[in-house]
């Protein structure tokens, strides 16, 4: 395998293809599947900021949660921070692959100390999902971005392992964002979170989930700011996420810039073991266009590559629509 062979975060991984965080990710039996299936590395299910802050304040026995609707009060209840760490030992003690936990936030108030134990638990990165929503009208987009700010500041104070953003897309300006993570000296960013949505069931006429799970199609909203943030002349490390459903997806990912590729969704569809069809794929289709490891054709079509950079920018919508009456 050593030809799957790429550096994340300063890890060495055996394969490009990593198990995001998700259920997938939350028991040793999964974890050691993972890493027999040909993963390069895991990323954790996520332990949520409520989670830590909840658990801080039982211990200088402050009372309870108070902004946790019923909700977030009963997760809690059922998911002990405690066992997460437990999670993370025992999944260094029985793995060889790098292992990331993950943690979902919306602040940096309270719980970035505890980044400290994860660390000390022996995680190797720490992912870091902001899933903030900007629902006040009254705040500018520099109070959102603020938040992130602040936020990987407090960390890089508080943890030396490697830590990489997961972000969604929807930003004014994605690559100075990017820019801006790495002037924080943030080792790597996932491009991209896929939130939870809303949609409208017209029979109910009632508020249900949109599908939790992605499908190839949502590939088109990413490729072109991989391409674009991997063009930059920045050291920071990019995995992608949303939408790979098979090794062709991967490649299609690394030819854009990334260092790695999160997998999810079709390992719901199609079990863990589907990662080994896709490590088999990605090297078949290297031996079949001569090349030897990954390095040789990461970043191959991106914006910097690519021989007419322009099909990523404005010129290119105007030229594909007018064609089309
Ligand atoms: C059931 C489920 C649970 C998830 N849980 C988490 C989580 O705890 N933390 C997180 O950062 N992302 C979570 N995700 C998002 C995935 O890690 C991933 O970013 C997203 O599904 C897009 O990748 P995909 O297209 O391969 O599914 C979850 C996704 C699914 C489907």
């Amino acid at each position: 395998m050593e030809k799957l062979a790429v550096k994340y975060l300063g890890l060495t991984l055996k394969s490009p293809l990593i198990v995001s965080s998700s259920r997938l990710t939350s028991t040793l039996g999964y974890l050691k599947e993972a890493e027999d299936c040909g993963a390069g590395a895991v990323v954790l299910k996520s332990l949520f900021e409520e989670q830590i802050n909840h658990h801080i304040s039982t211990l200088h026995s402050s009372p309870g949660y108070p902004e946790a609707d019923d909700y977030i009060s009963n997760y809690i209840k059922s998911h002990s921070v405690d066992e997460y760490i437990t999670l993370i030992k025992k999944a260094k003690e029985i793995l060889s692959i790098p292992v990331i936990p993950s943690i979902n936030c919306y602040s940096s108030e309270g719980w970035t100390g505890f980044a400290k134990n994860i660390a000390d638990a022996g995680a190797d990165a720490l992912e870091i999902n902001v899933f903030f929503m900007p629902l006040d009208r009254k705040k500018s987009s520099i109070n959102a971005e603020k938040i992130y700010f602040d936020l990987i500041e407090k960390l890089k104070k508080t943890v030396k392992i490697p830590i990489a953003i997961k972000i969604g897309f929807r930003f004014s300006n994605i690559l100075n964002m990017i820019d801006q993570f790495y002037m924080r000296k943030v080792e790597g960013v996932v491009m991209f979170n896929r939130f939870y949505e809303p949609d409208i069931d017209i029979n109910k006429i009632d508020i249900v989930p949109a599908s939790i799970f992605s499908n190839e199609s949502e590939r088109r909203f990413i490729i072109r700011w991989i391409a674009m943030a991997s063009a930059q002349d920045i050291k920071i490390d990019i995995s992608a996420s949303t939408g790979v459903h098979s090794g062709a997806d991967a490649i299609r990912y690394i030819l854009a810039g990334a260092h790695s590729v999160q997998v999810c969704s079709v390992l719901y569809d199609k079990g863990i073991p589907f990662l080994k069809k896709m490590n088999r794929q990605i090297e078949e289709w290297m031996d079949k266009n001569g090349f030897g490891t990954i390095s040789d054709f990461r970043g191959k079509l991106n914006w910097h590559n690519y021989k007419k950079p322009v099909v990523f920018e404005r010129t290119q919508f105007m030229k594909y629509f007018s064609s089309i009456d």
